[in-house]
């Protein structure tokens, strides 16, 4: 048994981002003891409150920090404190620019259906039950950062975005998404819509060599954007690791984000090629319960998880964390995002639960 040290960056953010980053953060400590290892943690300022504090929704002692870490553990930013559309800056720019600046071009994201709370689902039970889908989204190049204007056209004004993939983009993607990939269930699905586009012939091209030369092992196939739409409503969990294109996975994660039915279970992880990863819960900084001590801590503690296999390289550790949210959920016991008006119980009393089911 080795041990790690790890210096682990916290940016809490703004709303409920500084209650469940705690929790979080607790988790994380708590792991380190059990396993012997030393994880240092930093606080530092993003969004909103990093607005207010200095003028600059990310300052540069963040960026710095960050750099210098292992992972990064964020909650969220944003609030309507700062949607004033007059402000010259806002918060989320804080988090584009981070992602930019670690060169954070895979955004992935898990989508599980804890058995526990599978009546949360919109769908029903025989069909969603046992969903288990890892998202690779990239998230740096494509149509959004293409080449875009307008041209006069004649009087008949045009606007025009380009898609733009290179090999590299798309052998570093499909690499991260196949080594997922083995670490589950060993097989993937590269979604793209190559009988119209040029970047996605390309991108197709490029995936299966990279899964032909590289990982023979592992099961793939190849399925058009506008099919994954409808396959994810009927049968999701034929679906193990799914990567693909920009906003073909903007669209598409945020479909399969509403499939569980719990905003407050879904972690994220943005990687680069080295340095440290991003993870974040999926939902916002949810201003409407900040500071009343009720928000869902546990995709915040999932998203830790996802840090402890994505950056540090502790499988079991993970795994530790994602079996005591599963037997918290298996106690009954639930924040009130996920209760359907039943009894509730707080972020603090529901991060002792991880905490003390993580001990036994
Ligand atoms: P939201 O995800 O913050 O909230 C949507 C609904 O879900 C709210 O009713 C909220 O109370 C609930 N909710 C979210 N997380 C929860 C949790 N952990 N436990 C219990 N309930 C939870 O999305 P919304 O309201 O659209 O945005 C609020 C603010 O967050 C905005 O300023 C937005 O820009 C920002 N935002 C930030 C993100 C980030 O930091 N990555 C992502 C999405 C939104
Ligand atoms: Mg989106």
């Amino acid at each position: 048994h080795v041990t790690l040290k790890a210096n682990i960056v916290l940016l809490p953010g703004d709303g409920i981002g500084p209650e469940i980053i705690q929790q979080a953060e607790l988790v994380l400590g708590r792991i380190a003891d059990i396993f012997g290892h030393e994880f240092e943690f930093e606080s530092h300022l993003i969004g909103g409150i990093a607005i207010d504090t200095c003028g600059d929704p990310l300052p540069q002692a963040t960026v710095d920090a960050c750099r210098a870490s292992n992972a990064i553990l964020l909650g969220a930013v944003g609030g309507p404190k700062w949607d004033d559309p007059s402000a010259k800056t806002r918060p989320e720019a804080g988090l584009l620019r981070i992602r930019k600046e670690l060169g954070l071009f895979a955004n992935l994201r898990p989508i599980r259906l804890f058995s526990q709370l599978v009546d949360a689902s919109p769908l029903k039970r025989e069909i969603i039950e046992g969903t288990d889908i890892l998202f690779l989204r990239e998230l740096t190049g494509g149509i959004y950062f293409g080449a875009s204007g307008r041209d006069d056209n004649n009087g008949d004004e045009s606007a025009y975005q380009q898609m733009v993939y290179s090999v590299s983009e798309v052998e570093r993607i499909v690499r991260l998404a196949a080594k997922a990939a083995q670490g589950r269930d060993n097989r993937l699905t590269s979604v793209d819509k190559a009988n119209v586009l040029e970047p996605s012939r390309l991108w197709r091209q490029v995936a299966a060599r990279v899964m032909t030369e590289e990982f023979p092992d592992v099961q793939y196939d190849v399925v058009l954007v506008d099919a994954m739409a409808m396959h994810l409503i009927n049968r999701p969990r034929d679906f193990d690791v799914v990567v693909t294109g920009n906003m073909f996975g903007d669209i598409l994660t945020d479909e399969a984000s509403m499939l569980p039915g719990s905003l407050g279970m879904l972690p994220s992880a943005s990687l680069g090629s080295d340095g440290p990863g991003l993870y974040e819960p999926i939902h916002g900084s949810a201003p409407d319960i900040a500071g009343k001590g009720i928000a869902n801590p546990l995709a915040t503690i999932l998203a830790a998880a996802m840090m402890l296999r994505h950056s540090l390289d502790l499988p079991a550790e993970a795994d530790a964390i994602e079996a005591a949210v599963e037997a918290v959920l298996a106690d009954g016991l639930r924040t009130a995002d996920i209760a359907r008006g039943a009894e509730s119980i707080g972020t603090e009393a529901m991060g002792n639960a991880v905490l003390q089911r993580l001990t036994q």
